[in-house]
């Protein structure tokens, strides 16, 4: 029987003698004397078999090789000064090992070193094909354990402090209203139709709002075909909840309390309340984006107005024809970046070219506020429009500003990302620093110029505030996004329960009565028994968890992810499939693969 895991023993576990069972992370030999250190999922502990002390022990100890599974008796001893391991919890102590019992060996090439002591890099399609070894060394069972934490410490708090109960929905169901592409799977009982499967519990989370449960949780697990990154999986897992009878405020007040508890729990810090809470407006017009990272300055300017009748065309043009031209001021830029990597083919202009930008505009501040620029934009600048842009800014001697001019979209996106571009280059980022901010009063709708028409932000189930009820094109959700650091970790909002307002959504966003009845007639049907007044929101669990572990990829503190082709290198999912199960699902595939 095991007495103790292997990262447990301290120095009060001194003279006992105990049964341990792990993985041989390493074996050393020191003429004579062999250390093994003994690892399972709490740590590491070191072993030693000495021929004089435990000669029995030292056979088997001497053919010991990593990641063999052994089960080690012996009696926990006072580390002599000398071999002493702050570093290591169990670096006060060893065990002097009585038996050593080889329980399974390696019989083949390892991949790649386990040992947590090895630093070697090694590359993530070899960690993802045997991710089962990759899940053995420190740092990934360490973000494996906190994720089991940070879901424990959630269902504490909302079943034991909020009455929350935790309901499962199905996974096999129709098409949700998230907004990306569906993953389907064949029905052969009705051959020719299809399951969806859920991109959030969304729908039926509602109906379980109808059907009375009051307070509904679940660690619900969501499928998306969409592109990915490293903040995106194609299955992933959220923290969804809905709750009835709350105002929006009562909501955001229970999921600060949540995210507080979390971080105790798991982190022991106590973050302050209320978070603070920025509009989406607010948050596009001085950061380019609704998810902010505000642990830092750089905030965006709006200096339309100023050079709307400049001589500058590029800037007075795209004023003129609806856009706008905004600046973001870099302290200390004139030093830290050069006109070559503002112009053509250096970086900084290529990073705004990829966010679709044409080019960049800059301004440097010299000493005693004169300015310095090049080409076009020298010229054809007043002096009275140079001076009113320093004000407006707040540049001082040293500043760099860099102007974005054009359609108001391209301008955001592209000095949201020179912003954090610039901002982690100079060291702008205290990475320390937990910066949760709750955006709100999202637009319910946003043009979509391919298909000429408004489409839902968040989704059509959003209610809208009831003073912009009147034009619903240009009215506000009451919608909320959790951002924590500029990442986006939860979203949701109050739902619509009255069927006009909800008739009047699907008609802003061109759904007909027909569409609508086909494609959630279930729901609009619920909603005429009797239903509460409702909200709820959903954190991404995956990115909560990454951002507690200090990772850069959810891929890390997922146990089997997948990679950005969407595969799983371990199963080598998605795979074909026999020609006799496509028949029996009435199925023929159209694929030709393509040729060189
Ligand atoms: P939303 O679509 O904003 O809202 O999703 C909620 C949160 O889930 C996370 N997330 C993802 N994480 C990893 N990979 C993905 N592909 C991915 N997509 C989203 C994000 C996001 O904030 N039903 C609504 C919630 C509601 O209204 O209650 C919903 O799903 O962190």
């Amino acid at each position: 029987m095991r007495t103790n895991y292997c990262g447990e023993l301290r120095a009060e576990h001194i003279d006992q003698t105990v049964t341990i069972y792990g993985w041989v992370d390493r074996r050393r030999d020191h003429g004579g004397v062999i250390f093994i250190d003994l690892r399972d999922r709490t740590g590491t502990v070191q072993i030693v078999s000495d021929p004089q002390r435990t000669p029995q022990s030292y056979a088997d100890a001497e053919s010991l090789r990593s990641e063999y599974v052994v089960k080690a008796v012996g009696q926990v001893s006072q580390r002599p000064p000398e071999s002493l391991n702050d570093k290591l919890p169990t670096g006060q102590v060893e065990i002097y090992a009585e038996s050593i019992e080889i329980l399974n060996a390696v019989s083949k090439q390892l991949p790649f070193q386990v040992s947590t002591a090895d630093t070697e890099n090694v590359g993530e399609k070899l960690r993802l094909k045997h991710r089962y070894l990759d899940l053995r060394r420190d740092r990934m069972a360490k973000n494996l354990q906190l994720r089991h934490q940070v879901v424990k410490a959630m269902r504490r708090f909302l079943e034991d402090k909020q009455d929350f109960i935790e309901v499962e929905t199905p996974i096999l169901t129709r098409s949700t209203p998230e907004g990306a592409r569906d993953y389907l799977v064949p029905s052969r009982v009705n051959p020719g139709n299809w399951y969806a499967l859920p991109q959030s519990p969304q729908l039926f989370k509602q109906l379980l709002m109808v059907s009375g449960c009051d307070r509904y949780y679940q660690i619900a697990r969501c499928f998306r075909d969409e592109d990915l990154r490293a903040d995106r999986q194609p299955e992933f897992t959220q923290l969804d909840m809905e709750m009835s009878f709350m105002s929006q405020d009562e909501i955001i007040e229970l999921n600060e309390a949540l995210i507080c508890h979390i971080f105790k729990t798991v982190k022991n810090l106590e973050l302050s309340r209320p978070f603070p809470r920025i509009t989406y407006a607010d948050a596009m017009a001085r950061y380019g984006t609704d998810r902010p990272d505000t642990r830092f300055g750089m905030e965006l300017v709006d200096v339309s107005d100023i050079v709307k009748e400049s001589g500058f065309k590029v800037f007075s043009g795209a004023v003129q024809s609806g856009g706008q031209v905004k600046v973001l001021p870099i302290p200390n830029g004139n030093e830290a970046i050069s006109n070559v990597r503002i112009k053509p083919k250096g970086d900084i202009f290529n990073e705004a070219v990829t966010a679709g930008a044409k080019g960049i505009a800059y301004i440097r501040v010299r000493a005693n506020n004169e300015i310095d620029t090049i080409g076009a934009i020298k010229d054809n600048l007043t002096e009275a429009q140079k001076q009113e842009l320093l004000k407006r800014t707040g540049a001082k001697p040293g500043h760099l500003l860099l102007f974005g001019a054009g359609d108001t979209t391209t301008v955001n996106k592209s000095l949201d990302r020179l912003r954090l571009f610039i901002a982690q280059e100079m060291g702008a980022i205290d990475n320390e620093q937990i910066n949760l901010i709750w955006v709100t009063e999202f637009p319910m709708f946003e043009w979509n110029a391919e298909e000429k028409r408004y489409e839902a932000l968040h989704h059509p189930f959003t209610a809208p505030y009831p003073e912009d009820r009147e034009d619903l094109t240009t009215a506000r959700a009451q919608a909320y996004d959790l951002v924590y650091n500029g990442i986006e970790i939860g979203g949701g909002s109050l739902r619509i329960y009255q069927k006009e307002v909800q008739e009047a959504v699907f008609k802003a966003i061109g759904l007909s009565t027909e569409e609508a009845e086909n494609k959630f007639g279930f729901l609009l049907e619920a909603f005429e028994y009797g239903t509460p007044p409702h909200g709820g929101i959903a954190f991404g669990l995956d990115r909560l968890i990454m951002l507690l572990a200090g990772e850069e990829s959810i891929r890390d503190v997922i146990a089997f992810p997948k990679t950005q082709q969407a595969s799983c290198l371990l199963t080598d999912a998605p795979a074909a499939v026999d020609n006799r199960q496509l028949k029996e699902l009435e199925i023929v595939s159209t694929y030709q693969p393509k040729k060189d």
